[in-house]
């Protein structure tokens, strides 16, 4: 079963961005550890980052031809793309919404994700366990459908 992993714009620059808010680990570093953890659990990851909001549509798109779930955090997309929105609502697998941040208890515009509706749940403020959670949060969902 394969996961796709989506990051959205700035979070290329994790490791240098914001190190306060953010962490010290790079974003292909946290992408290798998860790996680790998918393969044990039976999972293959692929990997997409991107900073333009089209090409993000394109690979929620192209997901659902091959993927059993996404896992996404969108950034700052997630407080205003209603384009992303669709995207997801468009396609019939799961989306688990991350952030690394509690994104609630930060700047008054971060509180709205105008994602969260539509996916499967959201998980913040983890750091980069926030992706552990979130894979975890799929395999629980796969389990209870298998039975
Ligand atoms: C983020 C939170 C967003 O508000 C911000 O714009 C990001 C990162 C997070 O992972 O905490 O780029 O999604």
């Amino acid at each position: 079963m394969k996961i796709l992993v989506i990051n959205g714009p700035n979070l290329n620059l994790l490791g240098e961005r914001e190190p306060n808010v953010y962490g010290n680990e790079t974003l292909s570093s946290i992408n290798e550890e998860l790996s680790v953890k998918a393969e044990k659990m039976g999972y293959e990851l692929k990997f997409f980052q991107s900073n333009s909001e089209g090409e993000l549509i394109d690979a929620l798109h192209a997901s659902r031809l091959d993927c059993a779930g996404v896992i996404l955090n969108a950034g700052a997309y997630t407080h205003y793309s209603y384009a992303i929105r669709d995207a997801i609502a468009a396609i019939k697998i799961p989306v688990v919404e991350v952030h690394l941040s509690n994104v609630n208890s930060r700047d008054e515009f971060r509180k709205t994700s105008v994602i969260a509706p539509v996916c499967a749940g959201t998980i913040a403020g983890f750091g980069k366990y926030s992706y552990h959670l979130a894979l975890d949060a799929l395999d629980y969902r796969f389990s209870k459908e298998k039975k």
